[in-house]
């Protein structure tokens, strides 16, 4: 299945990745490109030499290849042995490492969040409409087996007719331990809303099909990390959150953060005309545990009228985020060959990142915030008027 649907068949020649960054995500971009064999990792850069080194030992274990390492971001995007880039370095290093790679003019994957302030996001997006390749965005959740299910249903069959509610939450165990530890700062990762929910506002604004127009929220620190100090800095990231988005078309949707559960648990409801819909996904940080995710349509007659088990083959779903990075690939490789795909545009990722920041601002404020007075405010009133 997977050679005929190849986008490189044709030419026979495989795309060449540059990894800036081998991280946890970096890694995981490593052995998904491996697992779907479409393309070849030729060279990474990571200046902490341990990730390095535990990229170079994995990438061993999966392949005899050679991968490059390289040191500087520009020289590497133009070394003519590249094709394509996947940045994913922490949050706030991504703007800064895009304009390096923009250097070359290839397609670029960068991970979400694509940038830590709204004024930098706007800039990405100005620089992607004059970019003569594509800049593709790391919203992989869109490719979560139960939401790969639920926007079809929902966009492509029109079953619940007009959507009017949406509501979205994530009960899941504290950030991980990272490289230096930056998720534990907001300064690094643009708040928790930002950091961990550009996800979810992206899966919203998808359902919603309009603008954001107003959005409140509550939420703060409640047990995570309270006496968590890293080089002589306190933590200040959130750990809980409730969040009301009004759309432009009247639709109405919620979202529920929680980051001191044991356990995952995410869940998206959304009531239309005709009824409702559930995607939910029950999932753990523990080894060994594997994720088990439903959908559930109840409209009269639907096959899915109660819930039914939805996902990927244990392979894909083992290879990181329960198999959506591997359709992410599958996404990138075909934006590479110049199919059109349904991945996050920076566009798109703006406005998820419009979403959370304002709800991050509503939380200080303890009011309201209208979206349009909001992006005047924060310098990116032209951006909000361009929709
Ligand atoms: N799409 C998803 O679901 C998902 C999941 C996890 C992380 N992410 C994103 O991926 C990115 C990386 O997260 P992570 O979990 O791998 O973090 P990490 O801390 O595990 O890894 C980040 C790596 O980047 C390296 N790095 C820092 N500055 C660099 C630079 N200038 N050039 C090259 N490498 C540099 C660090 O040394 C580290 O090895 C973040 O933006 C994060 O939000 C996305």
């Amino acid at each position: 299945m997977l050679t005929t649907e190849n986008p490189h068949w044709q030419s026979g020649r495989k795309p060449r990745l540059l990894v800036v960054g081998t991280g946890m995500m970096g890694r995981e971009h490593l052995r998904v490109t491996q697992l779907l064999g479409w393309a070849d990792v030729h060279g990474i850069i990571d200046p902490f030499p341990d990730s390095a080194a535990l990229a170079l030992a994995e990438w061993r274990s999966l392949t005899g290849e050679p991968l490059a390492v390289y040191r500087d971001v520009e020289e590497a995007s133009r070394d003519s042995e590249v094709d394509a880039i996947v940045i994913c370095t922490p949050n706030h290093t991504h703007f800064g490492i895009l304009q390096a790679a923009c250097v070359s003019g290839k397609p670029i994957l960068l991970e979400k969040p694509m940038a830590t302030n709204l004024i930098d996001a706007v800039r990405i997006v100005t620089l992607a409409k004059e970019y003569p390749a594509c800049i593709q965005l790391g919203m992989q959740y869109r490719y979560k087996a139960q939401y790969v299910d639920a926007l079809h249903e929902i966009g492509v069959q029109g079953t619940l007719g007009a959507v009017k509610t949406i509501s979205m939450s994530e009960y899941r165990p504290p950030f991980l331990d990272k490289v230096g530890q930056w998720n534990k700062f907001n300064t690094n990762s643009g708040g928790t809303l930002v950091e961990k929910c550009c996800h979810y506002f992206d899966l919203i604004n998808v359902v919603a099909q309009s603008r954001p127009r107003r959005v409140y929220a509550s939420g703060g620190r409640a047990v995570n990390f309270l006496d968590f100090e890293w080089q002589g800095t306190v933590s200040d990231i959130d750990d809980h959150a409730m969040v009301i988005i009004d759309y432009d078309n009247g639709v109405r949707a919620s979202f529920t953060l929680n980051m001191f559960s044991q356990e995952l648990y995410e869940e998206l409801v959304v009531v239309g005309e005709r009824g409702r819909l559930v995607a939910s996904e029950q999932a753990s940080f523990r080894s060994g545990m594997p994720s088990s995710a439903h959908l559930q349509v109840e409209v009269p007659g639907h096959p899915a009228y109660r819930a039914v088990r939805v996902g990927y083959p244990d392979w894909i779903e083992q290879s990181g985020h329960y198999g959506a990075t591997f359709f992410e690939h599958v996404a990138f490789n075909q934006q590479l060959s110049g199919i059109a795909v349904d991945a996050a545009t920076p566009e798109e990722a703006l406005w998820s990142l419009i979403v959370a920041s304002a709800a991050q601002h509503s939380m200080r404020v303890g009011s309201a915030v209208d979206i349009s007075k909001f992006c005047y405010q924060e310098g990116i009133g032209e951006a909000f008027e361009a929709g």
